[in-house]
């Protein structure tokens, strides 16, 4: 509750919790605990840290794992570096680039067959954001136009109004290039996508993976939300690295969608 403000992309620092998580969960097949911890540190030039000094938010992610060999500990963030047999080594490449993007750094102490621990440093917002006691926190709503690719109609239409419940528009495609030609359409127009939700197995043809791509080339801005049933599909477990900014997980739920598309749609760039 004394912990310090810091200024992140909600879904970006989730994103990096989520894979150190899961690698710590991989690294302990009997299941014992995970340890999360965040507290405020100063950073001095002491700490040897490559950052600069001041006010950090110091997140812990330890397990009582496996362990890394100290040869593998310099490869460990980089991309495709796994030892899993299907892994992506992705992972710590991601959750390094978002530390980074952020100003902050992250390190690692392992030791073989007693855990390792990752820590993450995130620079204090120089103003507290003070939060009112007993004013509960309100979630505004953001709206806006999304396109919504589906190859089923009924999740298509389902989801299409939904959205246009909580008050969005909408539009429909069936799969990545009716999408593309959507959304190209619509960026002529006065009237761009705010956010499009690609599904990302289209049988028979483009699917989220290969849409995304093609909508960041006409829009690097592109926000693009990945739809899956498959929540360990390395696409979806690393959104990011594949140009997405946001996962939503299929079956729909309601409350999830708000959420992700708020997240998405009031994502501040970095
Ligand atoms: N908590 C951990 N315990 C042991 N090894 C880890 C841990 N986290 C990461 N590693 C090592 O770092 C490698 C890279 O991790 P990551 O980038 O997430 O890719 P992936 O999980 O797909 O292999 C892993 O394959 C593993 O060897
Ligand atoms: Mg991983």
């Amino acid at each position: 509750s004394d912990l310090w403000t810091t200024e992140v992309d909600k879904g970006q620092i989730s994103q990096v919790i989520g894979n150190l998580v899961i690698n710590a969960q991989q690294a302990m097949p009997d299941g014992e605990t995970i340890n999360i911890k965040a507290e405020n540190v100063n950073v001095t030039p002491k700490d040897n840290l490559p950052l600069q000094g001041g006010n950090y938010i110091k997140i812990s992610v330890g397990d009582k794992g496996i362990g890394i060999p100290a040869e593998q500990l310099t490869k460990i963030f980089d991309p495709y570096f796994t030892t899993k047999q299907k892994g992506s080594g992705l992972g710590l490449a991601t959750t390094y680039s978002i530390i980074h993007r952020h100003d902050g750094h992250i390190t690692v102490k392992s030791e073989i067959g007693i855990g390792t621990t990752f820590h993450i440093y995130l620079p204090a917002s120089a103003e507290q954001v003070k939060k009112k006691e007993g004013v509960k926190e309100e979630t505004t709503t953001i709206t806006g136009k999304i396109l919504v690719m589906d190859d089923e109609e009924m999740v298509r239409n389902f989801v299409s109004k939904a959205l246009k419940s909580f008050g969005n528009e909408t539009e429909v495609a069936r799969d990545g290039a009716e999408a593309i030609e959507k959304y190209k359409k619509a960026m002529d127009s006065d009237k761009p996508f705010d956010a499009v939700i690609l599904d990302l197995t289209i049988p028979g043809g483009m699917g989220g993976k290969q849409a995304v791509k093609k909508l960041l080339e006409i829009d690097s801005d592109a926000k693009a939300v990945v739809s899956s049933g498959y929540a360990n599909d390395p696409v979806v477990s690393n959104f990011e690295a594949y140009g997405f900014s946001g996962f939503i997980p299929k079956p729909y739920m309601l409350e999830e969608l708000k959420k992700v598309l708020n997240n998405v749609m009031s994502e501040k760039k970095y």
